[in-house]
């Protein structure tokens, strides 16, 4: 199957391509002979993708000559820390990485923040790329250059807009990836459907099956469509202060979900709920129909994904969660709600009230 590029463009010739398809990887020595010749490389991973994917790199990166370091963490967010950037920082000035150093992030959204904000600050930055190898990753976290990791007071607290040189998606990756860490992505990828374009909510709608059987052409269709929409949008705003914020739908009450779970529940499960949340207020300030609002969660439900909230959680706990969240204007409430379908917008100062309602409306 042939690969797919799509462009993204940025200022001051930072812009990059993401290539999509089955066996990308295989473009990767191609891409590093011709822009990191003389570079060392370090594989920046977790420890279940360097298990699964370690040899297959290896016989990648036995066509060209630069010399290659793997450093790996544990898998899993906890990982995303501040002392993961020093003791990997640490371990690559040991072992004599200078500037002239690639960065290769392979893994999902947690090695892509990691290896990407560590990238942004080695040495006053070096090159890196994203080789994203779940769901999540491919259709989100890998394009963009959000980096960064956490802290104890909250998600994403440190970090830096840090562009990669290139996203390398191998499709191949998928198959090892388990079913629900593959739904967690799905909501990401419905996000895109239900918010920003119309023809990809029909091509959800005529393929759930196919999506879910991993159809190599449905995937591929479908992560470049998100792929897509999501270079469309960080070109017009990179530094999310305008409509990057569309990226968010689902994400306001998601984030009050997962945080006051305690981190327990998927971040794709909440967004999902989320998403059902904000069509609710959508209805209620008559900006959709319920029939609109019916078909987000017919879809939501097919892609197995949650739409009503789980037992145990009020209204108050989210909503408290929710004024932790980093994106929070003052007092007020900004999200993003429906008008239409595959249409979004940003609303400031919603009522406290509505959420209420439409949480306690789907409790
Ligand atoms: N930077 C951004 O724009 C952005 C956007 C969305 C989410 N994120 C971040 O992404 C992170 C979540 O990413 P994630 O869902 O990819 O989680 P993850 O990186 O923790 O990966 C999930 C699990 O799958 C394993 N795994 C990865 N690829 C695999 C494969 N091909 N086969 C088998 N196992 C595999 C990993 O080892 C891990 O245990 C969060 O930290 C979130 O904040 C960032």
């Amino acid at each position: 199957m042939d690969l797919k590029t799509i462009s993204l463009s940025l200022p001051h010739d930072r812009g990059y391509d993401i290539i999509i398809g089955e066996d990308a990887l295989l473009s990767l020595p191609d891409f590093i002979s011709s822009n990191f010749k003389d570079y060392r490389l370090v594989v920046i991973t977790d420890n279940t993708v360097k298990r699964i994917f370690y040899d297959n790199l290896i016989a990648v990166l036995s066509t060209i000559d630069n010399n290659v370091l793997w450093l790996s963490f544990n898998a899993g967010e906890a990982s995303k820390k501040i002392s993961t950037i020093e003791t990997l920082a640490s371990q690559m000035v040991e072992a004599g990485l200078t500037r002239q150093t690639l960065v290769l992030a392979l893994g999902g959204g947690v090695v892509g923040d990691i290896a990407g904000f560590l990238s942004s600050v080695y040495m006053r930055s070096v090159p890196f790329i994203q080789i994203p190898t779940t769901l999540l990753a491919m259709v989100d976290s890998s394009v963009g250059g959000k980096t960064g990791v956490d802290l104890p007071q909250g998600k994403n607290l440190i970090g830096a807009f840090y562009q990669p040189s290139t996203v390398i998606i191998d499709t191949l990756f998928l198959e090892t990836l388990p079913v629900d860490q593959f739904q967690q992505g799905l909501a990401e990828a419905a996000k895109y459907a239900i918010g920003l374009d119309a023809s990809l909510f029909d091509f959800f709608i005529d393929n759930v099956e196919n999506i879910k059987n991993l159809e190599p052409d449905i995937l591929m269709h479908l992560i470049s469509s998100c792929c897509d929409n999501k270079a469309k949008v960080v070109s017009g705003d990179e530094h999310d202060r305008g409509m990057r914020h569309l990226l968010n739908l689902g994400h306001t009450v998601g984030h009050g979900l997962e945080a006051s779970s305690g981190y327990k529940f998927g971040h794709g499960d909440c967004v999902s709920i989320g998403m059902c949340v904000a069509a609710r207020i959508s209805v209620m300030l008559n900006m959709i129909s319920e029939k609109e609002e019916a078909n987000c969660n017919d879809l939501l439900k097919r892609l197995g994904l949650p739409n009503s909230i789980p037992k145990g959680f009020s209204s108050d706990n989210i909503i408290k969660a929710m004024k932790h969240d980093k994106k929070r204007l003052a007092d007020q409430h900004i999200m993003v709600l429906l008008n239409g379908r595959g249409k979004s917008c940003v609303i400031k100062d919603v009522d406290e009230n509505l959420i209420i309602k439409a949480i306690e409306a789907l409790s």
